[in-house]
């Protein structure tokens, strides 16, 4: 081992030279389609109708019904998604308070809109935006806050809307991750003014490229819809300046297909994450994303921290040595939001914790496909690497 010594007793690493966990490795996620994803395609396709039409109808219907909420408007992707949400909500001008720990389009379709996002640190084991420290941050133009469920784990929903309240916000959730999550029993359609989906392909509802958008306000999701496209109200006639966002029904099929098997692939995340939880408590130095009572995480992804105070070694080679035992893992995300270059003309705060956290989050396979057996084995690497590399 080159930057750290196994203690007596501890099987030797893949890395160095002993056997792996896994002799084949294991899928860090499961994408593709089945075959009937591919023949509700191959329908549309063969009908010609290729615009945005029954498909992407029936899409809305059923995914308004599945996230609890009233109006449920596809859309290009989850960019143009947070787009419409942010153009519906928000003017120039504005400040919106904005997560640091969160994927870009979250910050920077803030600065599209032309407002200015303020970034909010968060909390180091939930990793959802800490509304503490958000309040600090009011600004007199602070208009929004937007959260982000990441990872697919709710945020705290009441605080957050108790916050919004006393202030008079506008509130976007960010569910690009966190299709059939729940907070308290209901679907997160049911709360804030505005929430985004992504269907990019390696979401839990993958469709290549599209999105959603709901709410339940009616002014909104007017708003939204002529947003989407070109304010046209009737044929011809633009009421107002909008855009191309549209969906179209191939992709809406394939979504309308794929929505049928989400609740059952759900559940299974589900009992992936508990089996993972008992696992990754009993292991020193690496810790679990924390999930309050009440809500029911969609699992998009599993994301631990490692203590690196603990080991001789940086997470990279933490996850090269996972690599060796057949476990890949990946990094959301290996810089917080602020500090992207992007950011860099409008000159924002780093928040600590969000910072902190991009050393240590380490991502490891999560998806619908994985056995009890394959979890317990990517436990038992997990520990195998951190017994190694303990000091
Ligand atoms: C939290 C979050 N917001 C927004 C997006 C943007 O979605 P899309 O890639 O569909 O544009 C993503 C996609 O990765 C995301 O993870």
């Amino acid at each position: 081992m080159s930057q750290a010594s196994a203690p007596t007793g501890t099987r030797t690493l893949a890395i160095d030279g002993g056997a792996p966990v896994f002799e084949q490795g294991v899928p860090f996620m499961a994408v593709g389609l089945t075959d009937s994803d591919v023949a509700a395609a191959t329908e549309v396709l063969r009908s010609g109708m290729l615009r945005a039409a029954s498909k992407c109808a029936a899409l809305e219907e059923r995914f308004a019904q599945l996230s609890g909420a009233e109006h449920a408007m596809t859309c290009a992707n989850g960019t143009c998604a947070l787009q419409l949400a942010y153009g519906a909500t928000i003017n120039p001008g504005d400040d919106v308070l904005v997560p640091a720990w969160t994927y870009i389009a979250t910050a920077s379709m803030v600065v599209a809109a032309g407002a200015r996002p303020i970034f909010c640190d968060v909390h180091e084991d939930t990793y959802q935006i800490d509304l503490a420290d958000a309040e600090k941050r009011i600004t007199p133009k602070t208009t929004a806050i937007a959260c982000t469920h990441l990872y697919g784990i709710p945020v705290d929903i009441d605080a957050v809307q108790a916050l919004a309240k006393k202030h008079n916000l506008r509130v976007i959730y960010d569910a690009a991750q966190a299709h059939l999550a729940t907070y308290k029993g209901k679907g997160l359609g049911a709360f804030g003014d505005v929430v985004t989906y992504s269907f990019y392909a390696t979401k839990n509802l993958g469709t290549g490229e599209g999105g959603m958008v709901t709410t339940n306000d009616d002014t909104l999701a007017r708003k939204i819809e002529l947003l989407r496209s070109h304010g046209e109200s009737g044929k011809y006639l633009h009421e107002s300046i909008g855009f191309n966002y549209r969906m179209n029904d191939i992709t809406g099929a394939i979504g309308l297909s794929k929505i049928e098997t989400l609740p059952a692939q759900t559940d299974r995340r589900r009992e992936v994450a508990k089996r993972y939880d008992a696992i990754i408590d009993a292991i020193d130095g690496v810790q679990r994303p924390a999930v309050a009572e009440g809500l029911e995480p969609a699992w998009h992804l599993y994301t631990c921290r490692l203590e690196l105070e603990k080991f001789g070694v940086d997470r990279d080679t933490f996850c090269a040595a996972l690599k060796a035992e057949g476990v890949p893992t990946a990094v959301h995300y290996p810089r917080a939001t602020p500090r992207q270059p992007a950011f860099d003309a409008i000159k924002p705060d780093y928040p600590p914790v969000s910072d902190a956290l991009a050393q240590r989050v380490l991502c490891i396979p999560m998806h619908h496909n994985l056995s009890d057996e394959q979890a317990d084995k990517i436990g038992e690497a997990i520990a195998k690497v951190a017994d190694a590399y303990r000091g």
